[in-house]
């Protein structure tokens, strides 16, 4: 049995003015289907938790209302409401008291963010069994590692060391070294030596196993919040799981996977799913082009045209108020941008 986490207080900045403060990513749909990116990871996820009682969500206090209006059948007990976000080891560390208080130490947590696109269901569903599997018999952290195809600074890279067996009929790993987001040259060596996966960001592991972690090598998050409750939210320090635990640990594991994974981290992750051979550009928009390759086009009101010529590889967003014209290489400023827009407001 498995307690889904569901991450959901990011804001998605690079998706901007797509997201904005009231509708950040995980509120979108981006491949064209109904469900939002959020609602797609809560289907994924009720069917490894057996029913909305043991799936949770916990997100920041702006978006509360948003995930409540979107998954209407959550549990108000189960929906943890951050004053403020402080990144994802205090989320973490809060969900994870929370859970050993109501289930006891040995309860197995899954945390899962709320905005990934998965293609094969079946396979992730085998995965996380395994990983199920291996966090009950094994004092365990247990990470999925994606196969890596470029040298992303964007994520973390988790060393696979020894095999030490398998579970559901996968072969898992000891890690021996994981690096969250290094820089573009170390990516490149550890890609070069074939022995690194991407962190897929979903980890799972007893109650008891990661609270205890989270004290010897995060005391700063774990203590306040162990003694005053979520009422130190406030003070806590803003840091990832990644960098408050996954780099120091030595009981992370790792299951390497298969099922098809994207983190949909900016609009070039949309070309990714939805480009297809025969279209020179991917129109999410009414688009007239001539001498246009390489697009990838949006807008919201159905109504609007957009015309381009002769502009090569750019990102063009309509939405309310805004439109985004950027270099296909350049999305990644996008959050440069906010600041200065936030700052002028
Ligand atoms: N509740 C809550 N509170 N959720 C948060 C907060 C917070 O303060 N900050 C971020 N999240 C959620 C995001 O919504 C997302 O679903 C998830 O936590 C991960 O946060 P990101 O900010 O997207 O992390 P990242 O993409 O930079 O890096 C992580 O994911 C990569 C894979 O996508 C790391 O785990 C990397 O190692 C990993 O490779
Ligand atoms: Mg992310």
């Amino acid at each position: 049995l498995l307690f889904p986490v569901i991450l959901a207080g990011g804001k998605g900045e690079r998706f901007w003015p797509l997201s904005r403060r009231d509708r950040p990513k995980q509120f979108l749909s981006l491949d064209g289907s109904s469900r939002s990116l959020l609602q797609a990871t809560a289907d994924r996820l009720l069917k490894l938790a057996g029913g909305w009682d043991s799936l949770w969500v916990i997100t920041s206090s702006q978006i509360a209302e948003g995930v409540r209006q979107q998954l209407p059948n959550l549990p108000s007990l189960n929906l943890l409401i951050e004053s403020e976000g402080r990144d994802t080891a205090a989320a973490v560390a809060w969900t994870s008291l929370e859970i050993k208080q109501r289930y006891g130490e040995d309860a197995v947590i899954g945390f899962f963010p709320a905005d990934h696109w998965i293609a094969d269901q079946q396979a992730f569903a085998d995965t996380l069994s395994a990983a199920t599997q291996l966090a009950t018999t094994t004092e365990a952290i247990v990470t999925l590692g994606i196969k890596p195809t470029f040298p992303s600074t964007g994520y973390g890279y988790i060393e696979q060391g020894e095999k030490i067996g398998s579970f559901n009929e996968l072969p898992a790993y000891h890690v021996n070294r994981f690096t969250e987001k290094p820089n573009r040259e170390i990516a490149e060596t550890f890609l070069s030596t074939g022995r690194f996966s991407w962190n897929s960001g979903m980890f799972v592991f007893r109650a008891g196993v990661v609270l205890k972690e989270l004290h010897t090598h995060a005391p700063e998050i774990i203590e306040p919040l162990q003694q005053y409750g979520s009422n130190v939210y406030p003070q806590l320090p803003k840091k990832s799981i990644d960098y408050a635990l996954m780099e120091k640990t030595s009981l992370a594991y790792v299951l390497p996977v298969d099922f098809g994974w994207d983190d949909l981290g900016d609009w070039n992750a949309i070309e990714r799913l939805l480009k297809k051979e025969e279209t020179p550009n991917v129109e999410l928009a009414t688009h007239i082009g001539l001498d246009t390759e390489g697009a990838i086009i949006y807008a919201s009101n159905p109504e609007d045209v957009v015309v381009t010529i002769g502009l090569d590889d750019v990102v063009i967003v309509r939405d309310r108020n805004v439109t985004l014209v950027v270099k296909k290489e350049r999305t990644q400023e996008i959050k440069q941008i906010l600041k200065i827009l936030q700052s002028d407001s």
